[in-house]
């Protein structure tokens, strides 16, 4: 399968990579999300969740994929929602989701707190189901919250499975909510593969293993943050991007790098194993106030290369952590700082 890696641009990506079947749909229900919420004012963030996956072959049996369960993107999705934001939630199919995350993918399954009540002989009504006591305060709250979202709207839920689903969806969305200029926020919490196999390279049915070892050589997939910046957002969109390291040495040079060549407003820096407990917002720092008369040299601007950080840590439980709703999540401090941010680049801080 060893053929020659070729460059991809996003423009090349585009023109030779298959969009989804769904895209067109998607896009539809976008629009019309995204015009509700222009009308009634409200900012619109779009967070992106969970993992992608390389499919191997056309008719896919295998694919490789990455750790990701989509935390991080539908719990900061929920504090969104809590702070006044209307929500594009675009997720890996299956992970985790606002509200539901709750009582899936995790220890606490909902049927264990579910109790069947005694039923009457004779009659064909099925038994009413009850809430066991211990879990009726944390549910209450779940609930509420989950009715008054659907009752108020501002959550729009669209899926992906692959990297090529999540591109093509990345750029559609971005172009869709360019509209709202300033108010839009962008949240990229997703695990993106950084390699894949072009479809021109993949093999039709499913690989088979009697030739021994499997080579495969993947291509790079785009980087597509500057597009994003300078083309599809038109330079308007609040973008936070998130980079992940497992040795924390590197978080903070990786993130400046990454705010050099992109250009955007901020980066969130976590380590694997502590990004639970502790997470690196890295900006650029504000430019003095020029003096009066004096105008901008957009050179010298470019050129800036100071940058702030600032950590955000929280208590790291000292027991197994118990699943309800009173246990501080760092997502709502995240959350919290951004919008503070968000509040000021509307204004044009
Ligand atoms: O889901 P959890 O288990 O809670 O884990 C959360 C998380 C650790 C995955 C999340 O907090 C996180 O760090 N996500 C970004 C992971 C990463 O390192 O991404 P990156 O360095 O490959 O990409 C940098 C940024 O560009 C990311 O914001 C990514 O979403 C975005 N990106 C990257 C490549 C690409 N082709 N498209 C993108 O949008």
């Amino acid at each position: 399968m060893s053929e020659e890696p070729t460059s991809f641009s996003a423009d090349s990506y585009f023109a030779t990579q298959p969009a989804p079947p769904t895209l067109e749909h998607d896009i539809a229900g976008v629009k019309e999300f995204v015009a509700r919420q222009a009308k009634e004012g409200r900012n619109v963030v779009l967070v992106t969740s969970g993992g992608t996956t390389v499919p191997l072959e056309l008719n896919v049996v295998r694919f490789l994929d990455n750790f990701s369960a989509g935390t991080r993107g539908a719990t900061s999705a929920e504090y969104f929602l809590k702070a006044g934001y209307a929500v594009i939630f675009m997720h890996r199919q299956f992970s985790l989701q606002p509200f539901s995350r709750h009582y899936s993918h995790s220890t606490n399954p909902f049927l264990d707190f579910l109790e069947i009540e005694g039923s009457k002989s004779g009659t064909a009504t099925p038994p009413a189901i009850s809430v066991t006591h211990a879990m009726r305060k944390d549910l209450v709250e779940v609930l509420t919250a989950y009715k008054s979202v659907h009752a108020a709207g501002t959550l729009h839920t669209l899926t992906f499975v692959t990297v090529n689903d999540y591109l093509w969806l990345l750029r559609a969305l971005s172009q869709e909510l360019s509209v709202l200029k300033r108010k839009a926020m962008y949240y990229l919490a997703a695990a993106v593969s950084d390699f894949f196999l072009p479809r021109q390279k993949m093999s039709e049915h499913k690989i088979q293993s009697g030739k021994g070892s499997l080579h495969i050589e993947m291509d790079q997939v785009p980087k597509i943050l500057k597009p994003m910046v300078d083309v599809w957002t038109r330079g308007d969109g609040f973008i936070v991007s998130f980079k992940l390291e497992t040795d924390e040495q590197l978080l903070v040079p990786k993130a400046r790098a990454a705010l050099e060549r992109y250009g955007h407003q901020v980066v969130v820096g976590n380590d694997l194993h502590r990004r639970k407990f502790e997470v690196v917002f890295v900006s650029r720092k504000p430019l003095p106030p020029l003096p009066p008369g004096v105008t901008v040299n957009p050179i010298g601007e470019e050129t800036t290369s100071s940058f702030a950080e600032s950590w955000l840590r929280i208590d790291i439980p000292t027991s197994p952590i118990v699943h309800t709703n009173q246990v501080k999540e760092i997502e709502e401090d995240i959350v919290a700082e951004l919008v503070r941010r968000h509040e000021r680049w509307i204004q044009g801080r």
